[in-house]
């Protein structure tokens, strides 16, 4: 073996670290396995629902206005706004590389072939869009270019239906991984695609500091929960309709006494285990540069404090150690996770917004 060759062993090396969670997916390409192939109508629908307001109760907010495609999907907020700024507990995910992706949602309550399910309860839920699966499937009814987006994806003879707008939907949020990311390109062999630092912080990240034994596969995530001890977010019990929510959530997960329950015990609300206590899912990796505040409360302002709290130790109760880092491996760590930001921009423009028959001047 040559000197030359050394950057792509080391290179695959790191892949096999990497993919190690998933061996069945590695087989497609080193990173970033294909789409699978939806119908471009279906997307096609799908994209203008995504931006469709109409969708929520009061026609106030779609996705994304929680899910900004220029921020990769995320609020730009550490809490949700939540349904006319009712307040949410938590953090809108980012979300590029979500069909990478084996459990959704910080507590992974829905698996991704759930993910139309996942998508259904987001325009329902009254903390997010508060619609009406009746008035949504009428909605798209009454507004002509829908309609006959629906009519392409769908057929002429099926009407509108609320399952079918949830599919729609998830096909679309599915679509797109955001693209090649240096990392990528370094993990199939360029030995030049990330700077000295960045590559340094690589090898931190699948060596010193151990983050791949997390966040691996082709989402850097093992798709299970773990427990950081992430500090809570002071933010919910000031806020009432925050605090709701969150009783809320406890009591429609069966808790036997919801107002015990002040903060958010991410898996533990669903299975009631102790020992699921504060423990939440390995969220994705694919463009976390752009998706700040941090952690499924958004306590972490930027990826500076993320290194900085795992390098501490992570918080009260964590299943982590501290790791010992040096102000510059701090820093080559970042640089590694600023390398997953996709390398062309995403260019996702809101469609235009379409009238109702009944409004004057549509259907001409
Ligand atoms: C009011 C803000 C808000 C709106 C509107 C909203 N979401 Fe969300 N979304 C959230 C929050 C908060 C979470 C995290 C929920 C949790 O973990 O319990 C989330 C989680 C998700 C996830 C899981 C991502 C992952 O990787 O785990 C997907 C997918 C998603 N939303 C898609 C959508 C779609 C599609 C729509 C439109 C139908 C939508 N959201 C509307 C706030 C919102
Ligand atoms: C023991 C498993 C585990 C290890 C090891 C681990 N992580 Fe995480 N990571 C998680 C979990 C779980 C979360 C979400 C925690 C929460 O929100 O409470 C997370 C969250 C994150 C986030 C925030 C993502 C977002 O969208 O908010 C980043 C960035 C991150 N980790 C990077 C790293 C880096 C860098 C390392 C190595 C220094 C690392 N992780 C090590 C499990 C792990």
């Amino acid at each position: 073996m040559n000197v030359r060759s050394l950057p792509r062993v080391v290179a695959a090396m790191l892949a096999a670290v990497l993919l190690a969670a998933a061996p069945a997916r590695a087989a497609d390409t080193v990173s970033r396995p294909p789409s699978p192939a939806a119908s471009a109508a279906l997307l096609e629908l799908g994209r203008h629902l995504f931006f469709e307001s109409r969708l929520s109760g009061d026609g106030s907010r779609s996705c994304a206005s929680c899910h900004a495609p220029a921020r990769g999907f995320s609020e730009g907020v550490a809490l949700s706004r939540g349904y006319n700024h009712s307040g949410h507990f938590r953090n809108a995910p980012g979300l590029l590389g979500l069909r990478l992706k084996e459990r959704l949602a910080w507590d992974g309550r829905y698996r991704i072939d759930e993910l139309p399910k996942l998508v259904e309860e987001m325009l329902t839920s009254p903390i997010t869009m508060n619609g009406n699966p009746g008035i949504i499937a009428e909605r798209v009814r009454q507004v002509p270019q829908l309609l006959q987006l629906w009519q392409r994806a769908f057929g002429e003879r099926t009407p509108p239906s609320f399952d079918g707008v949830a599919r729609a939907i998830a096909a679309w949020s599915a679509a797109h991984d955001g693209g090649d990311t240096a990392v990528d390109a370094a993990l199939r062999g360029d030995a030049s695609a990330l700077s000295p630092r960045a590559a340094e912080g690589m090898r931190l990240f699948t060596g010193k500091a151990g983050c791949s034994g997390c966040h691996s596969g082709p989402a850097f995530s093992d798709g299970l929960a773990h427990r950081l001890g992430v500090p809570e977010s002071p933010q919910i019990l000031r806020d009432p309709e925050r605090t709701v929510a969150l009783l809320a959530h406890h009591a429609s997960h069966g808790s036997a006494d919801p107002m015990s329950e002040r903060s958010d015990t991410g898996v533990h609300a669903l299975t009631r285990r102790a020992s699921d206590r504060g423990r939440f899912f390995t969220p994705g990796l694919r463009g976390v540069a752009q998706t700040a505040p941090y952690m499924h409360n958004g306590t972490l302002p930027d990826l500076a404090a993320v290194v900085a709290f795992y390098d501490r130790g992570g918080g009260r109760g964590s299943e982590t150690k501290p790791l010992g880092l040096s102000a510059s491996e701090r820093e080559a760590l970042v640089a590694f996770l600023e390398a997953l930001t996709p390398r062309t921009a995403l260019a996702v423009a809101p469609p235009p917004a379409f009238d109702y028959a009944t409004q004057a001047g549509a259907g001409r």
